[in-house]
């Protein structure tokens, strides 16, 4: 694709992913060219320094409108509720998640819209199966709403690339750590809530068990393998569901002994609620050959050095001091 004729939207560009996106969107294509979409939340004052646009992913009219107005050709669809949330509203999740998402891939086929990034999850993933090192191919059984959108909106993007030949793009994003916009709504929140709570108080009530794994990610990583996707040859794309994409997998417990040697006099306590079973319906680790031999994927973050960034941007963000032992 040519860097001159992108003009690109960012959906859900205040959360916690479009925020750190559009500002390295911003500097590589020019923030002239990134339009920066929201709707509910307050965007970061960072994200003045480009366009930006209220408006509502499931209101096909106002996704038009701004397309149209901006002559869009490129879209990072990140508007979505999050699986805490979307298991409290599974009616919520699915307008949001998927019928926002059917929006976009209709306004794509009538306007200019050729290329589009759609993050899915590794809760496409249900309890049955092989919950180590998940197979790409493994069979899609997830038994959350996100899951299930997830899962469908997977098989949607395949089913507009075939028919219309757009081009979408997407990979199944671990958990996701970051020190600029906490998440919202997530079971795997507590690995950003634990740096927060270990600066301001020492100690966390964490809601998923000490032994709990998860496959988690750093966003550097996470922003890195999104644009690299984005900017593979579309012959290298071979996989037009979903790419599995994998970091690291620690438990909650590694998480914190891994803070505890960085903050002194650091204690978690370990009360696990309803996020527990979705977290024990996901997978501990996926195995993300493909995306390693289709476009050249590489992690950079292991859990010390999340930890030591995450203490060490925080500590700034939230003018603390750490006493180290
Ligand atoms: N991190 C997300 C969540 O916890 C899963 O993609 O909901």
């Amino acid at each position: 694709m040519e860097t001159s004729a992108r003009k690109i939207l960012v959906t859900g560009s205040t959360g916690q992913i479009g925020t750190e996106l559009t500002q390295e969107l911003r500097r590589r294509y020019g923030a002239k060219n990134v339009v920066a979409g929201g709707h509910r939340r307050e965007p970061d004052p960072s994200i003045r320094n480009g366009p930006f646009e209220v408006f509502d992913v499931t209101d096909s009219t106002e996704l038009r409108a701004v397309i149209t107005k901006h002559g869009i050709d490129t879209v990072y669809h990140l508007a979505a509720v999050l699986s805490a949330v979307g298991e409290k509203d599974p009616v919520l999740a699915w307008k949001i998640n998927l019928d926002g998402f059917r929006n976009l891939l209709e306004v794509a086929r009538s306007e200019r819209v050729s290329r589009i990034f759609w993050p899915s999850s590794i809760a496409v993933f249900g309890p049955d199966v092989s919950r180590v090192n998940t197979p790409q191919e493994a069979k899609l059984t997830p038994t959350t709403i996100y899951g299930v959108a997830k899962v469908a909106g997977e098989l949607l993007a395949n089913y507009y690339y075939l028919k219309y030949g757009i081009d979408i793009r997407s990979v199944r994003y671990p958990g996701l750590i970051s020190s600029v916009t906490p998440p919202g709504g997530g079971t795997t929140d507590y690995a950003v809530e634990i740096f927060y709570e270990a600066l301001k108080s020492r100690s966390y009530k964490c809601f998923l068990r000490e032994d709990t794994i998860l496959p988690m990610m750093y966003m550097p990583d996470a922003l890195r393998a999104a644009i690299q996707l984005m900017e593979a040859p579309a012959a290298n794309v071979m996989c037009r569901t979903s790419y599995n994409l994998a970091a690291v997998s620690f438990s909650a417990g590694d998480l914190a002994r891994e803070i505890s040697k960085r903050v002194k006099g650091f204690r978690v306590e370990y009360k696990p609620d309803y996020r527990q079973a979705i977290a024990d319906s996901w997978p501990m680790s996926v195995d993300d050959s493909r995306a390693r031999h289709d476009w050249g994927w590489r992690h950079e973050y292991d859990i010390q050095s999340i930890a030591r960034d995450m203490l060490e941007k925080l500590t700034l963000k939230l003018n603390v001091q750490i006493d180290k032992d």
